[in-house]
């Protein structure tokens, strides 16, 4: 996830970019640049960090006066935060440049064959082969729009990109797929961005453009089309967001626009990562195929959020890939003296890259011997840095504290890593493992489900402002998830709350179930292991017979729920171990609306920082 801006009229389109790209920054900010067509030339800048970095930059080399220009703030996904890899890109000639947010699926393959055509590539990035294809198309194309159309029938996955080109000083000119673009529609004056942050101090008139579309811009006018030429329909509206407000894209609190990101955030995490012949190609991994078969036990270290994921990755892990695996909490992990070796594969999972539990657990396994993965949401944060391999999440940049799709996207990211262990050895056909890829790919659609129907969910938390405590029971896949319901409400809500495995109910718990004890049940599902099913539902008879309020959280038609079900909320059936996925959305929402209730900052709770960076 990035930042775009783009500027078209009389004003120095330097300061509107930079201005706007400061508006966006909460998208990315690995690193920031900018591009100006100024007397027939480019003229650009760009650095790694945040985007103090480059202004600096253009303190000491401003650049030259023009009025039309691009600009980019960085979410790393392909090539670590570095210059270089930095955007806008340019073609051989410098006389196109690019900026682009989100994943080309095929850039391997289309910077491969630009490279045999004799293109000199500089970056790691997927987006500089776009600078270069719209290059070779120019001259049969005869226009930026037009070479943006060819070029766009050429690419897979997601993007929006902005582009100039010298031959044609007064456009700017954007085609998206997947990925969010705007036009801001002012008077002499016309721009583009990911999202009306970037330009709302200007204009509030905006236009949606929709999928597979491209925009030539202009001063006083702009022209969309589809990827073939056809004229094509737009969506105008007027923005009545404030400037904080479209930061978090008109919601409350940035977690709350961070849940519906999710579908999203899923989806993003999956591109790019199963090959043509549908199996799975994960080519950051850096561990050899040789070197994984050599495994012969997995053990994750995390924190938190993500250590329940770890929990979750455990079972997919010894499911799908007969590997022995062990979720350790991070910070118990070095001081148990745990037996490492060269077979020892230490899966490290952390949002931020930067937690120091993970990073010193990370670093005990490295000095016992152990090979290393990561799996982060940050480009070029310490952990990966200090892992063999990583394998990253693109939930984009995640501001609230408590996490929601970064968790989501580790799930993912641990399910790609248990089905590719049980690739290259061989454990799972390509045939199956090409069916669960197919059901993952089905998962954006079914948490964008779960979003629409989670009204009764907010209700019946605002009902529990009051409660002292609730507790969350689940069983196999979905006991991690009960412990991440209870996080989410102790960081967010202030509230006591506890993840059971529902099988221990009868070895002590069940002692704190007395008349009006809210308690949420996250059911597996019946088409699983129908005996976990079962003795789920004996649970929920126990807890209700001694007086508990019921909140369950049930698949769609499982009907057996329904009498012990003081509040029945419904998922979607999804396959077993992909449940995580949609049963967690719903706590997500309880948590966040039952801190609401209870008048808390819900982005930045007491006592707690997004990357707890001290041990
Ligand atoms: C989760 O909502 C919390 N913010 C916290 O538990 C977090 O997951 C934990 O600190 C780990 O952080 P990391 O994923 O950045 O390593």
């Amino acid at each position: 996830m990035c930042g775009i801006v783009g500027y078209v009229g009389d004003r120095p389109a330097l300061d509107v970019v930079v201005d706007g790209l400061a508006r966006l920054e909460y998208r990315g900010y690995d690193s920031a640049g900018v591009a100006v067509l100024a007397g027939g030339t480019i003229d650009s800048a760009k650095r790694a960090g945040k985007l103090a970095n480059l202004r600096a930059a253009l303190e000491e080399r401003p650049l030259a006066e023009g009025t039309v220009g691009i600009g980019h703030t960085r979410w790393a996904t392909h090539g670590a935060p570095t210059d270089v890899n930095a955007h806008p890109h340019l073609d051989c000639t410098g006389s196109v440049a690019v900026i682009h947010n989100g994943i080309i699926e095929n850039f391997a393959t289309l910077r491969r064959d630009l490279e045999e055509r004799g293109h000199e590539l500089l970056s790691e990035t997927d987006t500089e082969a776009v600078a270069h294809l719209l290059e070779e198309e120019m001259p049969e194309a005869g226009g930026l729009a037009e070479a943006m159309r060819r070029v766009c029938r050429k690419l897979e996955g997601a993007f929006t990109l902005l582009a100039v080109d010298t031959a044609d000083p007064g456009a700017v000119v954007a085609a998206r797929r997947n990925s969010p673009l705007v036009v801001g529609r002012g008077d002499g004056e016309n721009f583009l961005a990911s999202d009306v942050a970037a330009f709302i101090a200007h204009t509030r008139d905006a236009v949606e453009l929709g999928q597979d579309q491209v925009v030539e811009l202009r001063r006083d006018s702009f022209t969309v089309t589809d990827f073939f030429g056809h004229p094509a329909a737009y969506n105008e509206y007027h923005v009545d967001w404030d400037a904080s407000a479209a930061e978090k894209g008109g919601y409350d609190y940035f977690m709350l626009k961070e849940i519906a990101e999710q579908p999203q955030a899923v989806a993003d995490t999956l591109l790019g990562r199963a090959g043509l012949d549908g199996t799975l190609a994960l080519d950051e991994m850096r561990l050899s195929d040789e070197d994984l078969r050599d495994i012969d036990k997995i053990v994750i270290v995390a924190c938190g959020t993500a250590s329940h994921a770890g929990m979750i990755a455990k079972y997919a892990i010894e499911h799908w890939s007969r590997l022995p695996c062990e979720m350790e909490l991070a910070s118990e992990f070095r001081y148990r003296d745990p037996i490492l070796d060269r077979q020892t594969l230490v899966i490290a999972i952390s949002q931020s890259g930067e937690t120091m539990d993970t990073l010193m657990a990370v670093r005990h396994a490295k000095e016992q011997g152990a090979r290393l993965l990561s799996i982060c949401n940050v480009n070029g944060s310490s952990i990966p840095r200090e892992c063999d391999a990583v394998l990253y999440t693109h939930a984009g940049p995640e501001v609230a504290v408590a996490s929601t799709k970064a968790f989501l996207t580790q799930l993912v990211a641990v399910y790609l890593v248990a089905l590719y262990l049980a690739q290259v050895r061989g454990i799972k056909y390509t045939d199956e493992i090409t069916a669960v890829i197919s059901q993952l790919a089905a998962m954006p659609e079914k948490v964008e489900k779960v979003l629409d129907i989670v009204e009764p969910v907010r209700e019946v938390a605002r009902s529990l402002a009051s409660e002292k405590c609730v507790l969350f029971l689940g069983r196999h896949v979905g006991f991690p998830v009960a412990l991440e319901g209870a996080l989410k409400l102790k960081e967010l809500a202030y509230m006591h709350a506890e993840g059971f495995a529902a099988g221990e109910l009868k070895h002590g718990p069940i002692a704190l179930i007395e008349d009006g004890v809210p308690v949420v049940v996250v059911v597996p599902s019946p088409r699983g292991r129908s005996v976990l099913h079962n003795k789920i539902v004996s649970n929920i008879q126990e807890i209700r017979a001694r007086g508990a309020r019921t909140i369950v959280i049930a698949e769609e038609g499982d009907e057996a729920v329904v009498q012990y079900a003081d509040t029945l909320i419904r998922i979607p059936d999804v396959p077993t171990l992909l449940q995580p996925l949609v049963s967690t959305v719903p706590l997500q929402v309880f948590a966040c609306e039952l801190a609401t209730a209870k008048g808390h900052d819900v982005d930045q709770p007491r006592n707690l920082a997004k990357s707890v960076t001290v041990e």
